[in-house]
């Protein structure tokens, strides 16, 4: 379905045609001037130019040509502009339309289109905390943007599983019980089934020894050759790292459907491992890698370049492989697998450069074709009411558990104390108002900048918040229960101004979804439903909706709130969130 600008501008396009004039001059945009009309066309003042007359008197020809019911006011103004508002009629049937296609009328920009989401990228073993909030919360609302645009969305988790952390865990475990089977060189029976650490020691296993690798050079050797080892493929550290995976990934599902975040594919970096030697040599062959001091790199610095683009590293001196070579691999196997169109990865901004020598290395190498695209989302730090990253209260680094609990708990202490909902519903109720908070107050941010976390301010019920469009949207809710059957109500034309504000703020839905697809800026959605709840909120209050004694005005209203908020929930559910029954 077209959207509204490009409607509108068709039919001025088709004027200017019908009064002898290029239909290209006949682009409308948004009105700079919203105090003397909506719409508004400049294409007289340019074409004057061209026919060599005043712009005036085209304007004038062309509004004689345009269809009077589509407006409510339309008029050439000196020195050439028209200026318009549209009718009540053709919103109306806009809207008419909108609410019966499918998804609202948005193009389907990604039909027949595979895109890969990398997002998430935990690491196994180490706990998440808020650095990996982010990621998931944005990654997850992109995704289901690319959804909703009709495109193949894999998201895959890209898990960290394949590092140093893993070779900590194994020399650390080994320093503790060193009797374990996984450590005898000569053991060829089977390993227990049983792994030897819970999720909470494992938890602890890290930290321990991350921190003894800074002190203890002897360890760090002991972790490094742990590490190559389990690469080369020692079958007791392959146990071991089995055991590793299994116990996270559990934990990890837990933590992130708790989010409401949910991945298609869980491959981890050492899902890349087997393509990794073909297509070094391949790199070789192709004579893309230089030596360096040992290691294998590959020069991707550009003359166009303004700051400096160090080599990729592929292969370091110990024959070991990196992040990017893993990143590499990873695109191999999704080119293999998926054929994408797209391959977007969500990550902090501080890895532009590891993604800018990636992108590079890749169309070198022909990983990918050259029209698959290639996307860094790059999202900024979350900090602190005092504007440093956000931290414990003693100073440690914040468990994404923790911060989830907090703010469910402050929000619980809000809906019991305003007896919001029945006892037994209070948990589910929380649970939605809380993930709306979060969320919302991440993603109303645009994802580049830094933001502050600030609990009493996310979790209002009024001011731009997600409470206060989950409680725009159960407002909404109560109306039409009240109401009753009100799916088959036909949309009418506007009685009133706050109606019309209205229904003009439904038309934005379909430019703003494309904006935001387009921009990978999830916080344009946000930024709509703040303005379509306001402009619900305003309705409300100026018009009495179910106390109307017209049926047939009733009726309007209600059909016009039903889609803003059938509209409302399309949004929140790309957001990644829900509203209640009650709030
Ligand atoms: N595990 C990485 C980290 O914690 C993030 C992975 C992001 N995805 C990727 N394909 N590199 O920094």
């Amino acid at each position: 379905m077209e959207k509204i600008l490009d409607l509108i501008s068709h039919k001025m396009a088709q004027a200017f045609a019908d009064a002898g004039y290029d239909a290209s001059f006949g682009r409308v945009t948004v009105s700079n001037r919203p105090d003397l009309c909506e719409y508004q066309c400049n294409g007289a003042l340019a074409a004057a130019k061209t026919y060599k007359c005043a712009p005036i008197k085209i304007a004038n020809a062309v509004v004689e040509q345009l269809d009077a019911s589509d407006y409510d006011l339309v008029e050439a103004v000196m020195p050439g502009f028209i200026n318009l508002k549209v009718s009540g009629a053709f919103l109306q049937k806009y809207l008419e339309e909108m609410r019966g296609a499918d998804s609202f009328g948005i193009d389907k920009l990604g039909a027949g289109k595979t895109i890969v989401v990398d997002y998430g990228g935990p690491n196994v073993a180490k706990p998440l905390h808020i650095g990996h909030l982010r990621s998931a919360i944005i990654g997850e609302s992109l995704k289901r943007l690319y959804k909703f645009f009709g495109y193949n969305a894999i998201g895959d988790i890209h898990l960290g599983d394949w590092g140093l952390q893993m070779g900590l865990i194994i020399a650390e475990l080994r320093e503790r019980q060193p009797d374990l089977p996984y450590f005898d060189p000569d053991y060829t029976g089977e390993y227990p089934a049983e792994p030897p650490f819970t999720i909470s020691e494992l938890e602890e296993i890290y930290p321990t020894a991350s921190a003894k690798k800074k002190e203890d050079a002897s360890f760090a050797e002991k972790a490094h050759t742990a590490t190559f080892e389990l690469q080369q493929g020692r079958p007791g550290y392959r146990a071991i790292w089995k055991h590793i995976l299994n116990i996270s990934v559990a934990d990890l599902k837990r933590n992130y459907d708790n989010l409401n975040v949910h991945f298609e594919s869980w491959l981890g970096e050492s899902d890349a491992d087997p393509y990794i030697p073909a297509m070094i040599a391949d790199m070789k062959q192709k004579n893309l890698l230089v030596e360096s001091e040992g290691a294998w790199v590959m020069p991707v610095a550009e003359k166009s370049d303004k700051k400096e683009v160090p080599p990729c590293i592929l292969v370091k001196s110990d024959g070991a492989s990196i992040y990017a070579t893993t990143d590499l691999a990873t695109m191999v196997q999704r080119m293999q697998d998926f054929h994408p169109d797209k391959i977007l990865y969500l990550t902090d901004k501080r890895q532009a450069l590891h993604f800018e020598q990636v992108f590079r290395a890749a169309r070198k190498a022909e990983i990918v074709t050259p029209e698959t695209e290639l996307e860094h989302v790059g999202f900024g730090t979350m900090n602190g009411t005092d504007g440093k990253p956000f931290k414990t209260r003693d100073g440690g680094v914040m468990r994404l558990e923790q911060l989830v609990k907090d703010m469910t708990d402050f929000v619980r202490t809000k809906v019991e104390e305003n007896q919001i909902v029945a006892a037994e519903e209070v948990e589910a109720t929380t649970k939605k108002i809380a993930m709306a908070a979060l969320k919302y107050g991440d993603l109303s941010n645009q994802p580049t900048k830094d933001y502050i976390f600030d609990l009493d301010r996310f979790a209002a019920f009024e001011g731009n918040t997600g409470p206060y469009i989950l409680y725009t949207i159960v407002r909404i809710k109560s109306i039409l229960a009240k109401y009753g059957e009100w799916k088959h109500l036909p949309i009418l034309a506007p009685v009133n101004d706050s109606q019309k504000d209205l229904m003009r703020a439904i038309t934005k839905f379909a430019p703003t979804m494309e904006n935001a697809l387009k921009s990978s800026a999830p916080n344009l959605i946000c930024a709509y439903i703040y303005e379509l709840a306001g402009a619900v909120n305003k309705f409300y209050h100026e018009t009495r909706i179910l106390g109307e004694e017209d049926e047939g005005k009733k009726a309007g209203y209600i059909a016009a709130i039903g889609l803003a908020k059938d509209i409302l929930e399309t949004c929140i559910h790309l957001l990644g969130f829900e509203a209640p029954e009650r709030m």
